[in-house]
This record gives structure tokens, C-alpha cells and sequence, in this order.
């Protein structure tokens, strides 16, 4: 029996005094079971290319990239490659690679744009992007961050989108290093309005370089499977208000001896999707210098902000609203550690009756280092 990603988490949601702000946020007695998978299978979208072969090498970046087939942090956990009886897997030494004549069609306007919104969050002249997130303070190298990502549908309008991700970054303002990692709905990209693992990363503050899952050269798949894809749809059994709670986790992880950034869900069984080479990277080559935990959406400037999260607000509780857990990051020594509260600061640019990030610390054994976040949109401009 195939084990899956995550667990359901039953609550009672009879609870908890929403005033006291001193009690937890997340500390409803919970049951954990495990469910079915989580991702869909994605066969039709997806074409079985050599593992060496694959298009991401184009870049002339990656000319004398020699791939890297699992991360040296899990040499004992990656699995004798025999998933033979599994239909949505690519034959032996072959990886899925999203067929980007098939379906995706660059949206000029919105595209553009979307390249350009990670370096603009703390600058005032970015109206339509929004972001509520925990980040780190320390002035320290990181190696990785983890954490587990609840997961909504949430119905959004072509042109927005509404992402939950962590981030790593490094290096100054225009040649600012990124990678975001996580789930997120974005229609100009999928042509559609489902919730879907997505990574996203630049190197240059945006101006010419910023790039989705596969639509451009970069990110090296290694996971055989189709549903260990960025982009794969997710499949979510539970809504807003339900005694379960659904989530997925992710791990961003540098390898310590190749420097190249890993992607992988977890926490059981951990699932390997790809890494993004370090030779990609000025400043993040050699470590992160912030993490961010959290929600970013955008909407074009006529348009209201889409939901994040839930698309409810913190102070509807864990019972309604989105939540991020198990907060952890990885220390300049590799170690993996939870978040300290006091080495932790809230970002929000936007009012909180748009979205709101409530961070009380940790929330217990299961739960960690949590908070909840997330909010309708709407008018979010402050
Ligand atoms: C967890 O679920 C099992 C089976 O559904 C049930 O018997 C048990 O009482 C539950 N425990 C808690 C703490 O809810
Ligand atoms: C992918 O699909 C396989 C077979 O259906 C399943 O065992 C596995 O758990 C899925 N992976 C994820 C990440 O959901
Ligand atoms: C597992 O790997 C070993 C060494 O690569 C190989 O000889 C063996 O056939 C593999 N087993 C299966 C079930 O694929
Ligand atoms: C990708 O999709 C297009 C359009 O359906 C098709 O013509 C092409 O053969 C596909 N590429 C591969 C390698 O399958
Ligand atoms: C996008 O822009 C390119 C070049 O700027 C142009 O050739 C293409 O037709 C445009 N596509 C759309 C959908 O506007
Ligand atoms: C791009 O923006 C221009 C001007 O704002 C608009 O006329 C054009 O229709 C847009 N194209 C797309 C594909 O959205
Ligand atoms: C961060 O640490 C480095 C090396 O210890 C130091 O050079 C730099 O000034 C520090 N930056 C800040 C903002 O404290
Ligand atoms: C979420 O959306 C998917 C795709 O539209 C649907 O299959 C699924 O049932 C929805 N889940 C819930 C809990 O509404």
C-alpha cells in the first residue's frame, strides 16, 4: 500500500477564545489519517524526455551541467527506481517534461508582468501585487526552508493569481536571487483555475530573467513520475470549514556539495521532483540570505485582488482560514531547525481586512512553528 503526502488532520471545532490572543492559534486536538494522493496524474500534458536530454540543458548556463540524479542529503532515501506498475511514470532513465506547444500559450501582457513582481514588494510603486508574509530577520546564511502549505480551491479571474509559497533570496535589489516555491492558482499560466505546484525563480531583479516551471530553461527534473511535476494539479477532497485539514508539504534545500537548490515534497514519502543548478545563480550559488514564508497575489490594476489562502481571514480561525505549519528552515550549518518567533517578522503590504498573517509561535507537536494567513482581496491598495 503506496503511502501519500499528506495527512488529514481532524479538528474539533468547538474552541478556542479568539481574543485571547495569548492562546494558540492552530491548537484544536487534531487525528491524523493517510489519504489518498494528493496530486492528480497528469499524463496528457506531459512528454517522456531523456533524463540527459532534457531542454532545461539549452541554457547556456547549464552547457556543462552534469546532472545531478538525486541530492546528496538523501542518498539513503531515494528508492530503487521500479514504479513499472504505475501508469503516470516515464520509462527508465526518462523524465516528464511539460509539452509547452500543447497547451500554454505566453500571455504577452500578463506574463510580462508577472516577471517583474517579486522585487517589487517592498516598494511602493506595485499596485495590483500584494504580499502578507513571515520573513526571516537574521542577517545569516540559509541553506533551505520547509513548511507545510494548506490547500484551498479558490476560483480567480485570467490576468490574477494567488500564490502560498516560500521563498530564498539573496543579493541586492536589481540583481536581487529568488526561488518561490509552492502552490498556487494562476490562469494566464495554466488556463485554468485549479490549484497547482508551482516554482518560480530570477536572478536579476526581474528585469530580463524570471521564469515559471519549465517555461524557460533552468529548472532540471529528475522525478520520473508525472505528478511529481511542477505544475501538477492538485486535488483537494476538503473546503473551507471542514474538520479536515488538507496541506502539502515543501522543502527548498540547497545540496551541500553540488550548491544546487532542491525541490522536494514531503514530509512522507518525500517526493524529489528537480533543482534548479547552482551555476544559474549569482548570490544564491552560494546560500540564501532571507526566507519568506506566505501569500502573494496580483490582479491587473482595474481588477480587484483575488482571494488568498482560504480567501477567509485570520481571525475566522483555523476552522476557516488558510495556515501555513511546520515552519522550519535550514541553517548555515545544514542543520534543519524550527523558526524562532523572535528571529521572525510579520510583512504586510495591504490593509487586514484584504489579508492578514496572525503569528502566535508555536502551536504544538504536530503543527510547530504555524500561522494563519490569507484574507478575500478585494480593494487592497493602501
Ligand atoms: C482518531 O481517530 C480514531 C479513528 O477514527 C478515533 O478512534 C480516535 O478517537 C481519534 N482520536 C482523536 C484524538 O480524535
Ligand atoms: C503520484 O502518483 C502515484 C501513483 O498514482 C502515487 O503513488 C504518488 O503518491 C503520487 N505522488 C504524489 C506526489 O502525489
Ligand atoms: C535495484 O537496483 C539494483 C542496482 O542498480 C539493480 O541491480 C536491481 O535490479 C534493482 N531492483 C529493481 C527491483 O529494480
Ligand atoms: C507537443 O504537443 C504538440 C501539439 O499537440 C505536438 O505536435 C508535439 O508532437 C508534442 N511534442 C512531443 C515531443 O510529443
Ligand atoms: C506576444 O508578443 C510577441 C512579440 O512581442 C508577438 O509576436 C505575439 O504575437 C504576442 N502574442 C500575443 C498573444 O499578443
Ligand atoms: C496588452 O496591453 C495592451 C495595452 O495595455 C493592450 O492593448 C493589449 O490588448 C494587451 N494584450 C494582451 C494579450 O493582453
Ligand atoms: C551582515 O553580516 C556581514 C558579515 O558578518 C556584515 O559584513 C554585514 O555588515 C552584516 N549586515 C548587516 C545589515 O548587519
Ligand atoms: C476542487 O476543485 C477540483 C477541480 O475543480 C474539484 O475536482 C474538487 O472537487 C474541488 N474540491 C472541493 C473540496 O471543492
Amino acid at each position: 500500500m503506496a503511502l501519500f503526502l499528506f495527512l488529514v488532520i481532524i479538528l474539533f471545532v468547538a474552541c478556542c477564545n479568539i481574543g485571547a490572543s495569548s492562546k494558540t492559534l492552530l491548537d484544536e486536538q487534531y487525528n491524523s489519517t493517510v489519504s489518498d494522493s494528493i496530486v492528480h496524474q497528469v499524463d496528457n500534458d506531459f512528454e517522456c524526455v531523456d533524463i540527459h536530454k532534457q531542454p532545461t540543458l539549452q541554457h547556456p548556463l547549464l552547457k556543462n551541467h552534469k546532472i545531478q540524479l538525486y541530492p546528496t542529503f538523501a542518498k539513503n532515501i531515494v528508492r530503487n527506481r521500479s514504479y513499472s506498475k504505475i501508469v503516470n511514470e516515464c520509462p527508465t532513465g526518462k523524465v516528464p517534461i511539460y509539452n509547452r506547444t500543447r497547451r500554454h500559450q505566453i500571455v504577452n501582457n500578463s506574463s510580462s508582468n508577472l516577471q517583474i513582481e517579486d522585487f517589487q514588494y517592498y516598494s511602493q510603486s506595485s499596485p495590483g501585487y500584494h504580499t502578507v508574509t513571515l520573513d526571516t530577520t537574521q542577517n545569516v546564511t540559509f541553506h533551505g526552508a520547509y513548511a507545510f502549505i494548506g490547500v484551498y480551491n479558490l476560483s480567480l479571474q485570467q490576468n490574477q493569481y494567488s500564490a502560498s509559497s516560500i521563498w530564498v533570496e539573496s543579493g541586492p535589489q536589481t540583481q536581487r536571487n529568488s526561488i518561490r516555491v509552492g502552490v498556487e492558482v494562476h490562469p494566464s499560466l495554466y488556463e485554468d483555475s485549479r490549484l497547482r505546484i508551482t516554482g518560480y525563480w530570477t536572478v536579476d531583479g526581474q528585469k530580463n530573467n524570471g521564469c515559471y516551471n519549465y517555461d524557460c530553461s533552468g529548472f532540471v527534473q529528475v522525478n520520473q513520475m508525472k505528478n511529481c511535476t511542477l505544475g501538477a494539479p492538485i486535488r483537494i477532497k476538503t473546503g473551507i470549514g471542514s474538520t479536515k485539514k488538507e496541506f502539502m508539504g515543501f522543502r527548498i534545500q540547497q545540496d551541500r556539495s553540488t550548491g544546487n537548490w532542491w525541490l522536494s515534497l514531503v514530509p512522507k514519502p518525500v517526493f524529489i521532483i528537480g533543482y534548479w543548478p547552482k551555476e544559474l545563480f549569482t548570490h544564491l550559488s552560494t546560500g540564501a540570505s532571507l526566507i519568506r514564508f506566505g501569500g502573494q497575489t496580483y490582479a491587473p490594476p482595474n481588477m480587484d485582488s483575488p482571494p488568498m489562502g482560504s480567501g477567509r481571514l485570520p481571525k475566522e480561525k483555523f476552522k476557516n482560514s488558510g495556515f501555513m505549519g511546520s515552519l522550519q528552515i535550514i541553517d548555515s550549518d545544514y542543520n534543519q531547525n524550527d523558526v524562532k518567533p523572535k528571529d521572525m517578522k510579520r510583512y504586510s503590504d495591504t490593509d487586514s481586512n484584504c489579508y492578514d498573517l496572525w503569528y502566535h509561535g508555536d502551536e504544538g507537536p504536530f503543527w510547530r512553528q504555524a500561522f494563519l494567513y490569507g484574507g478575500p482581496g478585494g480593494k487592497c491598495n493602501i
